[in-house]
């Protein structure tokens, strides 16, 4: 088993950093190999992806992200930005599944900004579609409007559309989802105003008639967002598109009280998978040593779970995980009166220390 290590930019090598220690500790036998990705790619190879990074990612059993991004290169062209190294792997890949869960751990029930009762035990599982829609939607570009409100004026355009295959296989995922949890899919679009969501809602419709165990009901994009902090509890599995899917899951990590806790995988079709924090490099809180690790170290155990086959290992540490909230180690972003506040490195070692500990103790 291989596994590709990307840590990026900004607090990507802090945290990855700390994985990679969570990993060592698990006496797995994986090989692991580094490469420059993002803003740190571009500085050493003048691309974000270079063709050795990516290479090394293909041939990964699976890939450790950390972050892209700074604002200093908001002004290069976009095919060379930072963040066009994670949607080159996320199409090269063919990762077109997303999967972040939303998860509201007992011990941060008062550090989300919303009322304990509303989140206490939420657990829900946001399901994207990750290589479609808008995002990679062709033609876009910038052009002298040929029509419209300023025929002449500079405009921009993008496309946003999506094939009958690209929902099939993503419903496929969500039902799939569903019934290893509590057979409850929400199906989010925006049918009432785009051709683009009319397809999607009557494909998944479709699709759920293969899974008659499972309920499925939609929503339009609008009425998620505020169900979503209106009563949270309500959803269980959520399918939706790229682009919806890129705004609904940051307010859904919201509710759990930081988006420093929310891993996140990306798979393909064979469960090659890319494993990434849902949140992204920081550049304010950058080199200071503050950053929560746990997003981190939580993917690398989806990772375990989803591409390499460890499950026990995965558990070993989530649970590791759920003992150091337990012991009230928090960092700054998670940090509440009453609670010990650490570093990056005081929450990877604390980590460490409870799987080694579990270890001794069986
Ligand atoms: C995410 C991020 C990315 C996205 C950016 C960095 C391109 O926001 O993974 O949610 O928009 O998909
Ligand atoms: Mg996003």
């Amino acid at each position: 088993m291989k596994i590709a290590v990307l840590p990026g930019d900004g607090i990507g090598t802090e945290i990855v950093a700390e994985a990679i220690r969570v990993l060592d500790t698990l006496d797995l036998s994986f090989e692991m190999e580094s490469a420059l990705v993002g803003g740190a790619a571009y500085e050493a190879h003048g691309h974000p992806l270079p063709e050795s990074t990516l290479k090394l990612a293909k041939e990964a059993d699976a890939v450790l992200f950390g972050a892209v991004g700074d604002w200093k290169y908001d002004r290069l062209e976009r095919s060379l930005r930072p963040e066009q190294a994670i949607l080159g792997l996320r199409k090269n890949l063919g990762l077109f599944a997303n999967f972040r869960p939303a998860i509201c751990y007992e011990q941060l029930v008062d550090a989300s900004s919303l009322k304990p009762e509303l989140i206490a035990g939420l657990d829900i599982l946001i399901i994207r579609e990750l290589t479609g829609d808008i995002y990679f939607g062709q033609p876009r570009g910038r052009r002298s409007a040929p029509d419209g409100h300023f025929p002449g004026a500079e405009e921009a355009f993008d496309t946003m559309r999506y094939s009958r295959p690209e929902i099939e296989r993503i419903a496929h995922v969500a039902f799939q989802a569903a019934r290893k949890r509590s057979k409850r899919v929400t199906s989010v679009d925006k049918a009432n105003v785009l051709e683009t969501f009319q397809l999607w809602k009557d494909v998944v419709t479709e699709v759920s008639q293969q899974y008659p165990d499972v309920e499925l009901d939609h929503m339009y994009v609008d009425n998620a967002a505020m169900q979503l902090v209106k009563a949270p509890k309500k959803f269980d599995v959520v399918v939706t598109g790229n682009m919806f899917g890129d705004i609904l899951s940051d307010e859904a990590a919201m509710l759990t009280g930081s988006i420093g806790m929310l891993p996140s995988a990306s798979l393909n079709a064979s469960n090659q998978g890319l494993y990434e924090p849902s949140h992204g490099s920081a550049p304010d809180i950058a080199g200071k040593g503050v950053a929560n690790p746990l997003a981190t170290i939580l993917s690398a155990a989806m990772m375990l779970r989803f591409s390499l086959n460890q499950p026990e290992a995965a558990d070993r540490i989530e649970s590791a995980v759920k003992h150091v909230l337990a012991q009230g180690l928090r960092t700054a972003d998670i940090w509440s009166d009453g609670t010990t506040k650490v570093g990056t490195r005081e929450m990877g070692d604390a980590v460490v220390a409870a799987i080694t500990k579990k270890t001794i103790t069986g």
